[in-house]
């Protein structure tokens, strides 16, 4: 049996936020963030709610996999910035979509937490205990972001993005992932007393490109694939240069690696979904296709995980 994407579905907020609108609030330049990081703009929730985002991506997805929410048994929601501290944002999406079975619970692994969703779903599918699963990627991370901090207020977005994933006997499927995590780095990338995104951004940069590398590498060798047969590349959107060292140490041109970083910066857990939806929309993820997706986040923690598309 195998671990299928049946359809994809994202939600961009109205609001844009440029590099010349974030000139106005801090010391800072269109020239410097874009040359440093890629990023060009950012969505910016003003008037919706995590819940609200959630809803509208899960909905195209459901629509793109021709199913309803009565369809689904698990919903997985990969936030950093749940809508409550309780009930789990997966809960208030469940009964919004009107789902009156099966259960529903959040996954907090900051940036990664797209993919560890993706490896949870993938354990449930391949044991039998269910059919279909929504995983969603959503984030707000401009309400904890210090507007203030030019070094962080800079790279942050708000979005969502999800899948349905369904298991199935066709030759789609999740061929090898690897998930990891090191709370000794806490302190690179966490939430401050007042709720504040800190980053030790240098030192990160470092990990994430040395990281997901390996990460990206242990799967290619499980699944006994080479850099040469991966169609497209879906790395976690943080920074344009970390992007593009990795890309250049597995050896895969340019070309075959998706960014957005430039319109979205970085969303966290909506990153990889987000891509994932784009790239089947633009025809840069066909059926058949392999797509090697890798993240690195707060926790610390990464992984990578290719599949068959
Ligand atoms: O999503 C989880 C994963 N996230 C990441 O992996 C992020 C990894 N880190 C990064 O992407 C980069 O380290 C940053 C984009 C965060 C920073 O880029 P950098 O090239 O590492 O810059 P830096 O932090 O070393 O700062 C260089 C200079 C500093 O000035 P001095 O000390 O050299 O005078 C900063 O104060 O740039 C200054 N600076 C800024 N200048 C203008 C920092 N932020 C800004 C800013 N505008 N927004």
């Amino acid at each position: 049996m195998g671990t299928t994407i049946k359809g994809t579905g994202i939600y961009l907020p109205k609001d844009v936020l440029t590099n010349f609108d974030l000139e106005k609030l801090v010391d800072t330049s269109d020239e410097w963030i874009t040359t440093r990081t890629g990023i060009k703009e950012r969505r910016i929730a003003k008037e919706e709610s995590v819940v609200e985002m959630s809803l509208k991506a899960s909905l195209q997805a459901l629509k793109n996999a021709d199913l309803k929410a009565e369809d689904i048994d698990v919903v997985i929601v990969a936030t950093l910035t749940p809508e409550k501290k309780f009930p789990s944002t997966g809960c208030l999406l469940q009964a919004e979509l009107g789902v009156k079975r099966g259960y529903a619970f959040d996954l907090s692994a900051a940036c990664s937490g797209f993919l560890y969703a993706l490896e949870v779903s993938d354990g449930l599918l391949k044991s039998g205990k269910a059919k279909r699963v929504l995983v969603v990627g959503v984030e707000k991370l401009s309400e904890i972001v210090d507007w203030s901090d030019r070094s962080t207020c800079v790279l942050f977005g708000d979005g969502a993005g999800a899948v349905v994933l369904e298991s199935s006997k066709g030759e789609s499927d999740i061929l090898a992932s690897r998930m990891f995590s090191d709370g000794n780095l806490w302190d690179i990338l966490y939430a401050d007393k007042c709720g504040y995104i800190k980053m030790k951004g240098r030192e990160l940069f470092k990990v994430a490109v040395r990281n997901m590398e390996e990460a990206c590498r242990e799967v290619l060798n499980a699944a006994e694939v080479s850099p040469e047969e991966v169609a497209l590349v879906i790395p976690h959107q943080a920074n344009v240069r970390i992007i593009n060292a990795l890309a250049e140490k597995l050896g895969i041109p340019r070309e075959r690696v998706y960014v957005n970083i430039d319109r979205y910066g970085n969303t966290s857990a909506a990153s990889i979904p987000i891509a994932l939806h784009e790239a089947v929309e633009q025809g840069r993820l066909r059926r058949g296709d392999l797509v090697l997706m890798t993240a690195m986040g707060g926790g610390l923690t990464w992984g990578a995980t290719l599949l068959r598309y």
